[in-house]
């Protein structure tokens, strides 16, 4: 069960980084470029938003599975930066993004005019998408792959 839901979370962060920066580049165009509103442009920023719900779901279930997470918490892994990111610094980050990006794109179906709906897809998947760049656990994600 660990070892499954561990590749699954390690695999799945590249389909949340792909889908996060495929919204986000069409959302910033549709922005820039001033264009229409569209059925398509939702579809695309379902792109950033359901790998997102997928990852935070298992992440939750990892916390507890992992010997990372729930497991390792104590005063002394508060010391600890590499162990403090698994307990504390990545969890509550990712919820912290996951919930942005998902106000985002509950924003831009209810907001009245095309351009505002870009820029607000811009502004809550942009910062989304630099928490969760700013605590991936890099090296283990490297070193997993
Ligand atoms: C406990 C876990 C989850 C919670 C609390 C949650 C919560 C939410 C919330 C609050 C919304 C915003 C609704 C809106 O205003 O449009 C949403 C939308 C969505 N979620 Fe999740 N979600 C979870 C898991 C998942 C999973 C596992 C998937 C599928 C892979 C998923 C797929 C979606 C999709 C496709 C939408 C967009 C629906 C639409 O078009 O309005 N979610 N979710
Ligand atoms: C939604 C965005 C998230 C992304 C992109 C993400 C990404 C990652 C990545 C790349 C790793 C390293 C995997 C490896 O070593 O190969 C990881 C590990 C981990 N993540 Fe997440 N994560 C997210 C959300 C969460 C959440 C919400 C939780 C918990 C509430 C969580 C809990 C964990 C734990 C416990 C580990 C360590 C697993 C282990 O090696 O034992 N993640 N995450």
């Amino acid at each position: 069960m660990y070892t499954g839901l561990q590749h699954l979370h390690s695999y799945l962060a590249y389909l949340v980084l792909l889908g996060l920066i495929i919204s986000l580049l069409n959302a910033l165009t549709g922005w820039l470029q001033n264009r229409r509103f569209q059925d398509k442009d939702r579809k695309r920023s379902l792109l950033g938003l359901i790998p997102v719900h997928l990852q935070w779901l298992i992440g939750v279930v990892l916390y507890f599975v992992s010997p990372l997470g729930a497991a390792n918490a104590s005063g002394a892994a508060m010391k600890d930066a590499t162990s403090r990111l698994y307990i504390l610094e990545h969890p509550l980050t990712m919820i912290i993004a996951v919930i942005l990006i998902t106000v985002g794109y509950s924003r831009a179906k209810r907001l009245k005019t095309d351009n505002a709906r870009f820029k607000n897809l811009v502004i809550f998947y942009g910062i989304g998408l630099i928490l969760v760049l700013s605590r991936i656990p890099w090296q283990a994600w490297f070193a997993a792959n």
